[in-house]
């Protein structure tokens, strides 16, 4: 029997942009990398080394990781079972409890591997279903798996459509990443069980002004979309330190506007990409004014997604 090795590199992706909440997600530059061994004559229980971002999870136990999970995932809408004899190495770039989809790009990366080593031929809707079906925020995994800007839809049965977005190529995204994390469990517990019906309307309005204002670079819908959001930031901001002097300093440097990162704890800014170096440095100056070390990254919105490879060693 021939051993197989999977090779696969999943970005880190930025979801929300504001009004995009929980259907709107870009990949962004940080990579995780996974290569998973198989080797169909052993028995072995799967083995993992963690490096990079992920080192300091290496006391989790390999069956609670989520590159396993993920695998599990893809396994199971194949209808199979996760097999003996898997050794994982992981090393990640990607920040880890940032808002940066690390866990999102481990469940992508496991499901990937998983269905490159067993030749499952899922296809990418199947594997963002399974990804996003054990994490629940579809707006991480679509974006990890089909790279650019992507509109995510759950429809009433429940099924998973993944639309990509057009981006006006003068755009690119300023990310501040600071020296706090912020788990998302607390940060969706701050969300309202319901809304008044007036702000779903402008919730609605905003949404489609985000989409437009992505496509054209139209800074009124832009910065309404980026600044306006009613559906989430209200309730999140008060638990970053120096939400409003970051998004203000963004702002003033000529971003379109800023906000959240997926839950947090990194801030996002839409700029044009000329501005980007200046509003890098306000965000990095503001947050070092509230004592936050902060790094940036300046990111297009039509980055890859996923890559694998697979290698076949004859015995
Ligand atoms: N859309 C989700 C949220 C992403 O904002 O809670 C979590 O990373």
């Amino acid at each position: 029997m021939s051993i197989r090795r999977a090779l696969v590199h999943v970005p880190a992706t930025s979801s929300n942009l504001g009004a995009g909440f929980d259907c709107v997600g870009v990949a962004v530059g940080p990579r995780l990398r996974l290569s998973a061994t198989l080797d169909p004559d052993s028995d072995a229980a799967i083995s993992i080394d963690r490096a990079g971002t992920l080192a300091a999870l290496s006391s989790a136990a390999p069956t609670d990781d989520l590159l396993v999970t993920g695998m599990r995932a893809a396994c199971a809408s194949a209808g199979r079972d996760l097999p003996a004899g898997l050794s994982l190495q992981a090393s990640s770039e990607i920040p880890v409890a940032r808002g940066l989809g690390s866990s999102a790009a481990a469940l992508v990366a496991g499901a990937v591997a998983i269905d490159a080593l067993l030749q499952l031929r899922l296809g990418d809707l199947a594997i963002a279903a399974a990804a996003a079906g054990a994490e629940g925020h579809p707006d991480n995994v679509a974006p990890a798996v089909w790279g650019g800007t992507v509109l995510t839809l759950t429809g009433a049965d429940g099924r998973l459509s993944v639309t990509p977005l057009q981006v006006a190529p003068s755009l690119v995204l300023v990310l501040a990443v600071p020296d706090f994390t912020s788990r998302t469990d607390s940060a969706r517990h701050v969300l309202p069980a319901t809304l008044p019906h007036a702000d779903a309307v402008r919730a609605a309005s905003l949404g489609a002004a985000l989409v437009q204002g992505l496509a054209t670079a139209d800074a009124t819908l832009l910065t309404a979309a980026l600044t306006g959001d009613v559906l989430h930031i209200p309730f999140r901001r008060q638990l970053i330190r120096g939400y409003d002097d970051v998004t203000a300093a963004a702002t003033d440097a000529g971003a379109y506007g800023a906000t959240l990162s997926g839950s947090g704890s990194s801030l996002v800014a839409v700029a044009p990409v000329e501005r980007a170096p200046a509003v890098a440095d306000a965000m990095r100056a503001a947050w070092a004014g509230c004592g936050v070390t902060a790094q940036t990254l300046v990111s297009e919105l039509s980055g890859p997604g996923y890559t694998v490879s697979v290698q076949v060693d004859r015995m």
